[in-house]
């Protein structure tokens, strides 16, 4: 008899493959939990070498295991795709890998010409996101702030044409974002600050130690004819640089997992777990496609150097994780399970990642690494926020579906997080800070990042008024001074019988620098590397 189906469309059987490939990694998974030294017979307490060395098989098998699913879980399904992958920086559409390791390098034009070349030089390293889906062993991208653009030589109707805040620069807009108090731009690290020495930023992230440092020897050598060590009489000076990583359960320094809740973009082909949310359109994230109203915003000028780009948001923070940790054990009579849960209520989510409105009374670790189900919630059974806080970091920064706020569209003030963590992690018990430098590279992107920031910083970390919490603040974000008196120095957690509110919250996080900076596409890259050498682009310097 004659097979009468339609043929499977390519979605489909892509969907089967990666259906089947993720069936098998469970299988593996489920193989490792098996293995264990007790199985081998005859092994006892006199085999302890044998003992760790199947421990540290276990471990790394796990790693690959995981590496694998986050593949899996971002392989581009390229016939619904409709954005140009192809010429898009990868770190706008493609999360990091598990684990992460790279190096943020800070750049100074001081000759546009040589500039221009450095560009060339390094565009073929340059990651798009169609780079990434053959090979994800190491990215680079590469980000310019408006003086960047400048020094770099780009005509001044160009210049022009980028918006009021990404022109003014982070520190400038200090009194826009609330970066008062310790944030304020004059306690910044150098090379941050308003002097506008940063002009480009070049990041590596590599899913390996020895694919992150190929990739930095690569960077460097394609630097090194224009700039020395000790940048003497240098055509490119080399500002700072500045590791970064973190391992299998990407916890970041607080020990909490990070980066798990990010909108999915419509047309990117990219599918995550949140089935709660519809897709967000493309023009929200990517220049020169359209928003959520239907429109393509305006976008830098000419098309080839706005279209397939977008805006990075760049905010280095010193975590106080001691500080955090006593807090949190002061304020629960040093019961460490009470603390853990006050910590879990401030972030919106368990240590391992699960969301606490899902598991409002413990951790539930099988829930949080389960990437299908970890980001698969919305508030609609705690509206007042008994399981998860609406002050909470989590809830603040999208509020998805609760009610009863000021009214704002969430869809609108959503941002792409690429963050990374930097320093070592400090367990829960340790209250004493020991001064060394740790804490997170706030990494946000879309398609007009400086609006999306000004707008979250004023209005839903340095402000209550939007969830009815009055001066309150975001607890880990916020300004704070640890004054008990202070309505914005208090964090409010509804409870039976009565709420409970927690006073004297201290600044967990200080802010040492940052920058406005604008993602070029691939295409964009080339015609700035190309500028001056055309005829019609005379004003290049
Ligand atoms: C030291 C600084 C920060 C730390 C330690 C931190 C930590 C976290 C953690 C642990 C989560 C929950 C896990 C996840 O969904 O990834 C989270 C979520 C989030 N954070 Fe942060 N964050 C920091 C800074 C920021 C900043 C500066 C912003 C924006 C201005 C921001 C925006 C968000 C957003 C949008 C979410 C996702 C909320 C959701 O969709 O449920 N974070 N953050």
């Amino acid at each position: 008899m004659k097979n009468t189906h339609p043929p499977a469309s390519p979605e489909h059987l892509l969907q089967k493959i990666k259906g089947d490939i993720e069936h098998g990694i469970g299988h593996v998974k489920d193989h490792i939990s098996t293995i264990s030294a007790n199985s081998v017979p005859g092994l006892s307490a006199s085999h302890l070498s044998a003992k760790d060395i199947i421990q540290d098989a276990k471990e790394a098998l796990t790693r690959e295991v995981k590496s694998l699913s986050t593949k899996v879980a971002s392989v581009t399904q390229p016939n619904i795709a409709t954005m140009a992958l192809a010429d898009i920086q990868a770190i706008i559409l493609n999360d990091r890998p598990t684990p992460y390791y790279g190096t943020l390098v800070a750049l100074k034009v001081n000759d546009g010409k040589i500039g221009r070349q450095l560009i060339k030089a390094v565009l073929p390293e340059v990651t798009s996101s169609q780079d990434f889906q053959k090979d994800m062993a190491a990215n680079l991208t590469l980000v310019m702030t408006y003086e960047g653009l400048k020094a770099l030589g780009l005509p001044q109707s160009s210049l022009d044409s980028f918006p009021e805040n990404f022109k003014i620069g982070m520190a400038g807009r200090a009194d826009i974002l609330g970066d008062t108090g310790d944030n304020d731009p004059k306690h910044w690290l150098a090379p941050f600050g308003d002097k506008g020495d940063i002009h480009i930023c070049a990041a590596i992230i590599a899913n390996s130690q020895a694919t992150w440092q190929a990739k930095l020897a690569e960077l460097k050598q394609a630097l090194a004819p224009y700039s020395d060590s000790q940048n003497q009489n240098t055509a490119i000076e080399i500002l700072v640089t500045h590791d970064f990583g973190a391992d299998g359960a990407v916890k970041n320094v607080f020990g909490y997992r990070d980066g798990i809740s990010n909108p999915e973009v419509a047309g990117s082909g990219i599918h995550l777990a949140n089935n709660h949310e519809r897709p967000i359109a493309a023009g929200e994230f990517v220049l020169g496609y359209q928003g959520e109203a239907g429109v393509i915003p305006p976008m830098p000028q000419p098309e080839v150097l706005g279209k397939n780009g977008a805006f990075m948001v760049l905010r280095k923070y010193q975590s106080h994780v001691a500080d955090f940790n006593r807090y949190c054990l002061q304020q629960s009579d040093n019961d460490l399970a009470k603390a853990d849960q006050l910590g879990a209520k401030m972030f919106g989510r368990w240590r391992s990642g699960a969301p606490i409105t899902l598991s409002p009374e413990h951790d539930d670790p099988a829930l949080g690494e389960d990437e299908k189900r970890n980001n698969n919630f919305d508030y609609s059974n705690d509206s007042v926020g008994k399981g998860c806080p609406l002050g909470s970091h989590a809830r603040r920064m999208n509020p998805r579906n609760t009610k009863d706020f000021i009214l704002s569209d969430v869809r609108l003030h959503r941002i792409i997080r690429r963050s990374v963590s930097y320093g070592d992690i400090v367990p829960p018990h340790v209250t004493k800070d020991d001064g060394k430098p740790r804490g997170l590279i706030f990494i946000g992107i879309n398609a007009h990042a400086m609006d999306t920031l000004e707008f979250l910083q004023s209005q839903w970390i340095n402000d209550g008024n939007f969830m009815n919490l009055g001066e309150e603040r975001d607890p880990l974000l916020g300004v704070h001074e640890g004054n008990d008196h202070a309505e914005a120095d208090v964090f409010s957690v509804p409870a039976e019988p009565i709420r409970q509110r927690h006073t004297g919250i201290l600044q967990f996080n200080t802010l040492q620098g940052g920058e406005y900076l604008f993602i070029p596409s691939l295409s964009a890259l080339k015609w700035i590397s190309e500028l001056g050498e055309n005829k019609n682009n005379n004003d290049t310097n």
